[in-house]
């Protein structure tokens, strides 16, 4: 493949462009200029491979084994023991790299043959009536069981549920005699993992890494009008991540039928610059491709649309002037093009500024038809970095208020639904989160779509791991084969959404460890980025690496975790092994005076929601033991939220550094929201305690905390922990208080405990020798001398009544919608019973069902499907899903014995009708 830069060669002038826009729209009203239709409905699933499917697997894999010599991920599925070397069909998947491998000569060729063209899963007249009927996005592990135990299959690390092995997706696809002459690609934005496609029983080809979008074509085994059958295999090795990585194909899938002369897939890199308010001028490359055998001349037009809050078209704000090009038969070409745009109403992230997007559509004409569109979304934005002051969004500084999130979306698992991962950024935004560091793999691209749309900030990663693996089969197998089309494939796809603002190629990888060797390969890496893209930084996040190591000088911008806050070096941290050291930001600043320092990773703390160990630490960051904020048997750990990995720290601990070195550009929270696997410190539970927020969506304590810093002006006071202790009566029961305020007075059944003002470098106002009396728990706090908020605890009753809430009451009947529907235990008052541990069970009628119910308990192993579920400090979640096309009312119910049982109704309506 041959990629032409040129210049754009003729212009129009503007009278005549406006007339030629006109005629050509008016001509192309008949035209189909190419279509992109979602094709998630209705497949086959099946687990597993048919006996006739021997020497079916990508490439040997080393074997894994337990400590008891069981064999946890075998080499490949469905084989004997004997390694084969150089088997597999490696040499027919890896071609599909080939339009990400800019180096013609590295092109793999495809070897001759069919291999699994005789199996009996992709043969057209297959059978597969008695297989799994499925909706995509399709997570096959989520609903378990999961596996328990010291020694389950599947381990706390990768969430304990079963996403090892082979899965098999079919789907007929119809074509019409319109279809014939065009051209038809398969595009799957993730399938988790080792995916190989067959059409109509050819190997088309295929793409290991599941969290890459890629796209098979179709076209030569295509046949027009007739059956159409196409067949997947998936092969998902145990032992290859560090936490859940879902299981089959978990995002969308389109089909995608163009002309033969089309804007090639990702084909659109829109650009910004010379940004003020009166005017900013966009560039824009085309690629344009021509698959066909001769040379085709090509106009290209490009208009501007602003859009609304809702992505809907506002009106028309420019074109750029058109262009004609001669693409050369079967080659690529680049059409490059700019514009001055009046007024631009600027992209930049709330609530200082507003994310105004805008849209581009590339339309190709062709003798006077149209036959192509492509729409590119974008937003005109100016990022500056500055060593000192930090970064700049639009000429106005904004710190990074970030977090880490992990791909799964909790009881939903991996399989994307934009409406859960709405809520997620919703509660981050109502903490005052701006930004979003993806750990540690690329995103489903509708994530990106509500990053743009809400004005969150985002360092977009894309791998954990580069030849030294961190897991025995995670992308290190495939890294020299795969790693320049997985990069390159990564940033085409998501190089015009304006919320990221740096490319993260790794994450505490072992190439931090080997010197000038391990430095060459983040150079490699490093390189392929700026090709791809030089507008944004490129990065990759370092937990060991040092200011005086080759490994940091290979990157735009200082990505620590951890180190910059120090590690293991507060006391309570002195009696423990490994990595020790002191805050770092000063070190890397006076080395790379010229480079932004951003905290990726900061904290690590642990907490389960609700739950409270005593005694309280007395210092401001511990390390979690069994004596010292966990409690082993539940597998809770304390939610003072002073509590913390090994090497991590306590928000309280990171604030404080980062307020001693203002230069640190902010910090990326580990993590958001709690995610499935990594389970630290109980690993026979199945999900994560560092999430400020519970699994299920739930609010920990740490949650006030990161609001009373990221949103001073908001009024707001939070007293832990809940008070409900009969067994403290008398007892020393630490209460703290989370508040936007500088000062506070705690008041137990209106005794006054004593006013307290923050000091310097203090984040929460604690009374540590309150003795527990039942009643009420009051505080004031103050701002600047005057009453600014106030919160109130009590002591509750006997649980008597169940209260059910919707955080939506209407959604759409679209068959995705989802309404999170929250449980409360309460008592006749309605205050919640912080330790309710009830069993709730869930009845639902109408249109609608429950997905899922969850409760953040992270020990909980109760199936993710299962309708009933214990609550967990006072809480049940239940997220119900809405019938594609079935408009109605959903009734869900919420029972437990013994308590009163509560209703709600959900109504689900048309998308229109929104
Ligand atoms: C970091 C790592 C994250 C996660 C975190 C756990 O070292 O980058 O992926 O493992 O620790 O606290």
């Amino acid at each position: 493949m041959i990629y032409k830069k040129r210049r754009t060669e003729f212009f129009f002038s503007f009278g005549l462009l406006l007339l030629a826009i006109n005629f050509l729209w008016l001509t192309s009203q008949a035209q189909t200029p190419g279509q992109r239709i979602l094709i998630n409905n209705d497949w086959r699933f099946i687990k597993g491979d048919p006996s006739d499917a021997k020497g079916i697997f990508y490439d040997v894999r080393p074997r894994v084994t337990d400590r008891n010599d069981n064999i946890v991920a075998d080499t490949r599925a469905n084989q004997t023991n004997t390694i084969v070397s150089d088997s597999g069909l490696k040499k027919w998947i890896l071609p599909s790299a080939n339009n990400f491998i800019n180096d013609p000569l590295k092109h793999y060729q495809r070897p001759d043959g069919n291999p699994g063209g005789d199996v009996s899963f992709v043969q057209n007249n297959f059978n597969d009536s008695k297989w799994e009927r499925i909706d995509l996005p399709h997570d096959w592990a989520i609903n378990g069981p999961f596996y328990e135990g010291n020694n389950a299959v599947v381990g706390g690390g990768m969430g304990r549920l079963p996403i090892q092995g082979v899965g098999w997706y079919r789907k007929k696809l119809n074509t019409t005699s319109a279809d014939k002459g065009k051209n038809v690609f398969l595009d799957i934005d993730g399938a988790m993992s080792y995916a190989m496609v067959w059409f109509n029983g050819n190997l088309v080809g295929g793409w290991p890494y599941g969290y890459n979008s890629f796209r098979v074509d179709l076209t030569p085994y295509l046949k027009f009008g007739g059956d159409n059958q196409l067949a997947i295999r998936l092969d998902n090795p145990n032992s290859s991540s560090r936490w859940y990585p879902g299981a089959g194909i978990y995002r969308n899938v389109w089909l995608t039928k163009v002309s033969p002369v089309h804007i090639a897939q990702w084909g659109t890199f829109v650009r910004s610059r010379n940004i003020s308010a009166s005017s900013a001028a966009v560039d824009i490359t085309v690629q344009i491709e021509n698959k066909t055998g001769s040379n085709q001349e090509i106009k290209v037009l490009t208009e501007v649309y602003s859009l609304d809050g809702q992505l809907r078209r506002i009106k028309k704000v420019a074109a750029f002037p058109g262009s004609v090009a001669t693409i050369a038969a079967k080659e690529k070409q680049q059409v490059e093009n700019s514009v001055i745009i009046r007024n631009p109403l600027l992209w930049g992230p709330p609530p200082s500024q507003k994310p105004n997007l805008y849209v581009a559509v590339t339309r190709l004409y062709q003798d006077g038809k149209i036959i192509d569109e492509y729409q590119s979304r974008f937003g005109i934005r100016s990022l500056n970095f500055d060593p000192v002051k930090g970064l700049f969004v639009n000429n106005k500084p904004v710190r990074m208020q970030g977090v880490n999130q992990h791909h799964d979306l909790g009881a939903l698992g991996a399989a994307f639904n934009t409406r859960a991962a709405e809520r997620q950024l919703e509660i981050l935004r109502e903490m005052g989160c701006n930004a979003i560091r993806l750990a540690h793999n690329p995103p489903a691209p509708e994530l990106l779509d509500l990053t743009d749309k809400m004005g969150f900030l985002v360092i977009d990663e894309i791998f954990d791991c580069w030849e030294r693996g961190k897991t025995p089969l995670d992308f290190h197998l495939i890294f020299r084969d795969w790693y320049e089309a997985d990069t390159r494939a990564f940033i085409r796809r998501d190089k015009n959404h304006p919320s990221i603002i740096a490319w993260s190629f790794g994450n505490e990888v072992g190439e931090q460890y080997t010197a000038d060797s391990g430095a060459l390969v983040a150079k490699k890496l490093y390189d392929i980025v700026k090709e791809e893209d030089n507008t944004r930084l490129a990065t990759a996040s370092m937990n060991y690496a040092k200011p005086d190591m080759p490994f940091p000088k290979e990157m735009d911008m200082i990505s620590l975790n951890y180190q910059g806050e120090g590690i293991r070096d507060a006391p309570a941290y002195a009696h423990l092994r490994g990595i020790r050291t002191s805050p770092l930001y000063p070190a890397f600043h006076e080395k790379f005076p010229d480079k932004l320092i951003v905290s990726s990773e900061t904290a690590s703390t642990l907490s389960t929601r609700g739950t409270y160990v005593f005694p309280v630490s007395n210092g401001i960051s511990a390390p979690v033991s069994d004596s010292t904020g966990g409690d082993p048997k539940n597998k809770y750990v304390s939610a003072y939220e002073l509590y913390t990995a090994q090497f991590g720290a306590s928000p309280d601990k990171v604030f404080s550094s980062q307020d001693k070195h203002p230069f640190v550009a902010g910090e990326f929270v580990w993590s958001g929201f709690d995610y499935l696997g990594e389970p630290t410190p109980y690993y026979t539970a199945r999900s994560s305690y560092s999430g400020i927020i519970d699994l299920a969506g739930f609010k920990k304590d740490r949650f006030y905390l990161y609001q009373s810093r990221w949103r001073p002006d908001y009024k707001m006071a939070h007293i832990l922990p809940h008070w409900n202790w009969p067994e403290r009566a008398g007892q020393i029961t630490p209460v703290h208080v989370f508040t936007s305020g500088d000062e506070a007075e705690l008041f137990l059944n209106g005794k006054s405990m004593g006013r307290k003002k923050k000091q310097q470098y203090e984040y929460r106002l604690r009374w540590d020798d309150v003795k527990y009396e039942p009643g009420e728990l009051k505080v004031i706090a103050y701002k600047n001398g005057k009453i600014w908020a106030e919160d109130v605890v009590r002591t509750t009753g006997k649980a008597s009544q169940l209260l059910i809430s919707a955080d939506r009451k209407t959604i759409m009947a679209d068959g995705m919608d989802l309404s999170f529907i929250t449980v409360k235990v309460a008592d006749k008052n309605g205050l919640v019973i912080p330790d309710a541990a009830n069993k709730i069970s869930f009845e639902i009628e109408g249109p609608g069902e429950i997905a899922a119910t969850d409760n953040g308990d992270p020990a909980d192993l109760v199936s993710f499907a299962s309708k009933q579920r214990e609550a967990y400090s006072g809480l049940v979640l239940a997220i119900v899903r809405s019938q594609n096309g079935k408009p109605g009312t959903i009734k869900v119910k919420a029972k437990s014995e013994g308590l009163k049982e509560s209703m709600i109704s959900i109504t689900t309506q048309k998308p229109n009708n929104l």
